[in-house]
């Protein structure tokens, strides 16, 4: 900020891709941009018009032109947050005064060590399920918070609100407690992991505060010198905070009177028992080792397990051929519930919905009264095979725009187009078997809750009351959740070899109608470069007509529909459809029906040759 907080604010974006900033091209020198952004919102006096105080990264860019470039807002010093897009300016978000100016800065300012001067704020970002903006504003004793709509190509905010507590003195700065450090292509250090708690820095007491995003203090720490410590911490004012990517350490930076700044190291805290246990009992420190001992990790009544659940690890059903792998055995299918009367479809939720739990926490010895099983009112089940999840996590990258553009893909047949599952929140569904979930995250989250009877931030409240359901709520925090997501990158399936996509069966395949709903690949913008996922779907529901409808609805999916089952590595799985009541690829192509009959019809009128050809690209994707 050369030009003081009533001056133009200086911003540095280095785009990955090297890529300039349209309107500004010639300002561009190596893919570093040093300047004042034009301000694309002619509508707008505002623009960067006043000293950044402090920047966070906001996932991708609504605009589907953009190709999901990078957007990242600018606290500014009059108190309000412009958004600024990569590939196309700067837009307003949200108003001078949102929260509190910060008057007259200067370098001598920035390194007082007086509690009543305040040279800068905090910001952090949310990513899932709601985008939310959360900006520290120290002369407020407040927290900033507002979710972000979009219109299509900016960002708009809504739903603003302050988060307010006696534990907040001046807080300058904020850190996630379980950073974001698994989404592959957006995630930077101002990024919340999903539904993560966060530490604000108060400079006023020197003091940190770890908040849930409800505003919830759930604990503090008062910063003093260790006692062994030679440094004399007298006068110390703390000014920044940040969390290393393991979520393990907090550091901060202060002044001191008569000296250079220092930084401070210190534990995190506040996790809770069931993440401290988890990652106390992890091997290494890297979130890809925690998250692949978190999925294998046998969890006890001491984590909270229960007090319903299938199992006590994720391994437990996707352990086929290895962690992360689809599940074989019976004890890994899973039963979905329902009561359906008068055409009214209720999940019974609540009332041991909406998925059977075949096992209590009185098998592990605790006492529980609760019944297991499918519960006495449900009237209809569905059957559900736990799928591999090697590749989800590429799923994850896809940009829902290009999701949205498959279903309105000219190029497929009407009658075999599929539609997009927009959830209840108008988000695109693209996991599990009818696609009623949005993020892999989520999905996790509620695995865990469901499945395992862990609480999270993803999902935090038990399905069941009583026998000690959640006494802590949730009873683990975001860093495990994250670990999971870092783990299953590690797994994508290996791309086909060139000469297995030139292969005779590609084209049968293509001829025959499968790629019309098994659409060969979607492109990911990864973080240096647009990667294709080879996933063989669309994403998309498709009605499979009555031979494989099994009643249930989620999200904008019907009772025949179902999800396009991505074909990678299908040669290695040991049953196939929602209920794996195919043993093999061929019965698995025999029992499509509804909008894919075609697409059987013409698979029965392939010539041997051609069927061994198709068979053959099958077992090499
Ligand atoms: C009791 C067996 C069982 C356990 C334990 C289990 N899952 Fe699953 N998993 C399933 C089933 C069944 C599905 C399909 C559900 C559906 O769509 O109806 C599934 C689907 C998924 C998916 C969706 C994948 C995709 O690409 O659509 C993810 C992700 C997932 N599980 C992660 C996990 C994680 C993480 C854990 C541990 C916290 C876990 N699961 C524990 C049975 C299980
Ligand atoms: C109209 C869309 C559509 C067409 C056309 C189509 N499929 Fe499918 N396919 C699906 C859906 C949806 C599923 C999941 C159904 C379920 O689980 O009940 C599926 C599942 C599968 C599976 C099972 C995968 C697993 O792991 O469970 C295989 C194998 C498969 N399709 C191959 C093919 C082949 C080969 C063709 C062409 C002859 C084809 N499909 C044509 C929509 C289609």
């Amino acid at each position: 900020m050369p030009a003081g907080s009533g001056g133009d604010g200086t911003i540095t974006v280095i785009d990955p891709n090297g890529a300039p900033l349209r309107g500004a091209p010639s300002l561009v020198a190596g893919g570093v941009f040093a300047g004042t952004l034009t301000n694309r919102n002619l509508g707008s006096q505002h623009g960067l018009s006043a000293g950044a105080l402090a920047t966070a990264l906001v996932t991708k860019s609504p605009d589907p032109g953009t190709n999901g470039r990078a957007v990242f807002l600018a606290a500014l010093a009059d108190g309000s947050v412009a958004q600024v897009h990569v590939q196309s300016g700067v837009d307003d978000l949200a108003p001078p005064g949102s929260f509190t100016p910060v008057p007259d800065i200067t370098p001598a300012r920035a390194e007082s060590d007086d509690p009543a001067v305040v040279t800068r704020v905090g910001m952090l970002f949310n990513w899932v399920p709601t985008r939310t903006v959360f900006v520290s504003d120290p002369l407020g004793d407040r927290i900033l918070a507002f979710d972000l709509a979009d219109d299509g190509h900016v960002f708009v905010e809504t739903h603003v609100r302050y988060l307010g507590s006696p534990a907040l003195h001046e807080p300058v700065d904020l850190a996630p407690a379980a950073r974001e450090v698994a989404a592959r292509n957006f995630a930077s250090n101002t990024t919340l992991g999903g539904g993560s708690d966060f530490y604000v820095l108060n400079r006023g007491n020197n003091s940190v505060v770890r908040m849930t995003q409800d505003g919830d203090v759930v604990a503090v720490r008062q910063v003093a010198a260790a006692p062994q410590s030679d440094l004399a911490l007298s006068g110390i004012r703390l000014n920044g905070i940040a969390v290393s990517e393991d979520a393990k350490t907090i550091w901060m930076t202060a002044t001191a009177p008569d000296r250079q700044g220092v930084v401070l190291r210190m534990p995190a805290f506040g996790a809770g028992p069931v993440t401290t246990d988890l990652f106390n009992q992890a091997r290494g420190n890297l979130p890809t080792e925690q998250g692949e001992d978190v999925f294998s990790h046998e969890m006890a009544t001491t984590e909270a397990v229960g007090p319903l659940f299938n199992e006590q690890s994720c391994s437990g059903c996707h352990n086929t051929p290895g962690a992360g792998g689809m599940g074989s055995d019976a004890q890994t299918f899973v039963t979905r519930v329902a009561r359906i009367q008068h055409d009214v479809f209720d999940p019974l939720t609540g009332h041991g919905g909406p998925i059977a739990r075949m096992h209590s926490i009185v098998e592990l010895g605790s006492a529980c009264g609760m019944p297991t099983g499918v519960p006495p009112q449900a009237n209809a089940t569905s059957v559900r095979s736990a799928m591999t999840l090697r590749g989800s996590a590429l799923i994850d990258d896809i940009l829902a725009s290009h999701i949205l553009a498959a279903a309105a893909d000219p190029s497929v047949p009407a009658e075999m187009r599929g539609h997009v599952n927009f959830l209840p929140d108008g988000r695109v569904g693209r996991f599990g078997w009818k696609a009623q979930t949005a993020t892999l995250v989520e999905f996790m989250g509620e695995a865990f809750r469901d499945e395992i009877g862990v609480t999270n931030p993803m999902a935090a409240h038990d399905l069941v009351d009583g026998c000690g359901a959640s006494i802590r709520k949730p009873e683990m925090d975001a860093a495990p959740l994250t670990a999971l997501v870092a783990f299953l990158n590690t797994i994508d399936p290996p791309a086909p070899v060139a000469a297995c996509l030139a292969s005779t069966g590609a084209t049968v395949f293509a001829s025959a109608g499968c790629a019309n709903c098994h659409k060969p690949s979607y492109t990911v913008p990864g973080s240096n470069s647009v990667l294709t996922a080879r996933l063989y779907s669309d994403l998309l529901l498709h009605d499979m007509g009555p031979g494989l409808a099994d009643g249930f609805q989620q999200g904008s999916a019907s009772g025949a529909e179902f999800r396009t089952a991505p074909l990678w590595r299908v040669s290695d799985r040991v049953h196939f459809l929602h209920d794996g009541r195919a043993t093999s690829i061929v019965d698995a192509i025999l029992l499509h029906g509804g909008q894919a009959s075609v697409a059987v019809a013409a698979f029965n009128a392939l010539t041997p040759a051609e069927r061994q050809a198709l068979l053959a690209f099958l077992n090499c994707i």
